[in-house]
């Protein structure tokens, strides 16, 4: 991991994107006076409330609350963590991305890993045409039905059973023999070196760019570990990869959908088969960053599963993880093969149309999480049907707010007959801390944090504005204290270049939120220098009438000073000075 990013690199890495560009070339934008408009992608709807302002370098759906930057649009458009949002910005922008000042890319140089890897695999495969050393490897393959046209294209090889002969090789120097243990090729114990895969049909994993970056190694036959994986070493991190996602790219030029299957055999199995877009996990449940990593390369995802009990739960677990990235905008779905059964078994049964056929029929990631849910309940009593309600909730709390989760919340209201709120009203609701329908007004604190986020350029007309709101002790005083002194700095902020400069601080998510609150809604841009200096005069009027009062309530405390009695009965002289002028 790289190190921080100084936020002049991201004001100037906004200051080169266009908002509008960039979202324009993922959906359609209308021009609408100053501003563009689209349906949203990230909720359902007929009329476009989505707006994105090329002013304030933002967009903001109207109609499901979505807003954010260029960054964060990449964030959830395209599942990007920020890091690589920001790659891909830069990359777009021509810059190099800094870290903390020097311009380092990504940390430590991995180069010379991925070429030892590179060069292993080589050996590997050149072992398996060695009729002396692979006679037994290549026969089990055979055996198993795979064809030397899958050997070659994923790189299939084989590590002898004899001897050391990557570490022989390889490892000529201090230098080398430390790159081979840093890749986990070879292993350490009591001071002896020895090479890791001795034995096995070997596996490259190859990273998205089809760099190859760790090994799956298959024993021949039955013995036990079945396989043997490289560890975790500093360019292979087994929660991240998938097995197949390269080849699968390879393979075609578009891909439309990705299947999910457990085993390096059954991507190579299905691939032999002609269905070329199955990946594996590496022997681990899915992770959030798998599913990021497959929404990021299609629109659609097949889980397969077996359909025992194991199959079973790890299918839940799945559903567990995918469902804060359930939008209903790109589909999820869940495929139980009959027990005792794998994808590759069943292809070489039933082809790859059978195979299809199944996929084609997978459940949708609601009817499985209903089936789930079903299955542990009695439908047939009131009760069952309540309790189907209690267990779903929690599951679709988990849900983003949109169309998809209305739709879920319905479907538990059909089910049940029960009838169910709508979530967004029940959220503002909470939010607002009051009853639906009856809004919170928002501090006056908050309402020029709000105001300046929204149009940064108000700053400039700010000079003759008194300043004693910042002695104030109310939330958020230091926010706005600080916000302003960063646009003082540099005026020329958009909207979006604020707020990112706000991303770490644990209070990112409420700025965003009051930077589209919808009390701006009613300041058009004419109004808002008046609204914000009203603001805050009417905040320091509030700031000096605090500290005037300050002395008064201490009075009964024994923080009590002489300065304090001084000043109060100074003050008390000039009340009653004016309370006899009112009176003349
Ligand atoms: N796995 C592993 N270590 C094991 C067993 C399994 O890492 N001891 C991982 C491998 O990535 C393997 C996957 O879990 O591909 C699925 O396991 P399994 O279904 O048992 O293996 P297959 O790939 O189907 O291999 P085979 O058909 O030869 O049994
Ligand atoms: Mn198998």
């Amino acid at each position: 991991m790289a190190g921080r990013i100084p936020p002049e690199f991201i004001d100037d890495l906004l200051a080169r994107t266009d908002i509008v560009d960039l979202i324009g070339t993922r959906i359609q934008l209308r021009k609408a006076g100053k501003d563009f408009q689209a349906r949203c992608p990230f909720h359902d709807e007929k009329t476009p409330s989505f707006t994105v302002s090329p002013d304030k370098q933002f967009y903001h759906c109207f109609g499901c609350g979505a807003h954010g930057t260029a960054i964060g649009f990449l964030m959830e458009y395209d599942h990007l963590a920020f890091r690589e949002a920001v790659d891909e910005l830069a990359r777009h922008a021509g810059l190099e991305v800094p870290s903390d000042g020097e311009v380092v890319r990504t940390g430590p140089d991995h180069g010379p890993l991925f070429e030892l890897m590179r060069q292993a695999a080589d050996f590997y495969r050149q072992q398996l045409r060695e009729p002396a050393q692979a006679a037994r490897a290549v026969e089990y393959l055979k055996e198993r039905g795979f064809t030397g046209e899958m050997a070659a294209r994923f790189e299939i090889g084989f590590a002898p059973a004899r001897g050391d002969p990557l570490l022989n090789r390889f490892g000529t120097s201090a230098a080398t023999i430390g790159r081979l243990l840093d890749c986990g090729l070879i292993a350490e114990q009591d001071g002896r070196r020895y090479d890791r895969f001795r034995d096995r049909v070997m596996f490259p994993i190859r990273d998205r760019r089809g760099r190859i970056i760790g090994f799956g190694g298959r024993i021949l036959g039955d013995g036990k570990p079945k396989y043997l994986n490289s560890p975790e070493t500093p360019i292979f991190h087994k929660g991240r990869e998938l097995y197949g996602l390269f080849e699968a790219g390879q393979a075609n030029r578009k891909l439309a959908s990705l299947v999910v299957v457990e085993g390096y055999l059954d991507v190579i199995a299905l691939a032999q088969f002609g269905i070329t877009n199955a990946v594996a996990t590496l022997g681990t449940a899915t992770t959030l960053e798998h599913l990021h990593q497959l929404l990021r390369s299609v629109p659609d995802l097949v889980f397969c599963f077996d359909g025992d009990r194991a199959g079973r739960d790890a299918a839940w677990k799945a559903l567990e993880t995918a469902l804060p990235l359930a939008t209903g905008h790109q589909s999820m779905r869940f495929l139980f093969l009959p027990d005792g059964e794998d994808p590759d078994t069943l292809v070489r049964k039933e082809g790859a149309e059978g195979f299809s056929a199944r996929l084609a029929k997978a459940r949708s990631l609601s009817d499985f999480l209903f089936e789930h849910l079903s299955d542990q309940v009695d439908m047939t009593s009131l009760d069952g049907r309540a309790r189907i309600a209690h267990l779903a909730k929690p599951l679709i709390e988990r849900l983003p707010q949109g169309l998809y989760r209305d739709l879920v919340l319905k479907r538990v209201a059909d089910l049940t007959g029960l009838a169910s709120q709508p979530p967004a009203r029940q959220v503002r609701a909470k939010r607002r801390g009051g009853a639906p329908g009856r809004p919170m007004r928002l501090s006056l604190v908050a309402q020029s944090i709000a105001l300046l986020l929204d149009h940064p350029r108000l700053v400039s007309e700010l000079e003759s504005v008194e300043d004693d709101w910042r002695r104030l002790p109310n939330p958020g005083i230091d926010i706005l204290a600080r916000l302003l002194d960063s646009l003082r700095e540099s005026p020329d902020m958009t909207k979006a270049m604020l707020l990112e400069r706000w991303r770490e601080h644990p209070h990112f998510s409420y700025l965003r939120r009051l930077s589209v609150d919808p009390f701006l809604r009613d300041v058009s841009a004419e109004g808002a220098p008046a609204e914000l200096a009203g603001a805050l005069s009417r905040l320091s009027a509030e700031a000096r009438e605090m500290e005037w009062r300050r002395p008064l309530n201490k009075r009964s405390t024994t923080e009590w000073t002489e300065e304090d009695r001084a000043l109060l009965a100074e003050r008390d002289a000039e009340s009653s000075r004016t309370r006899r002028d009112d009176a003349l």
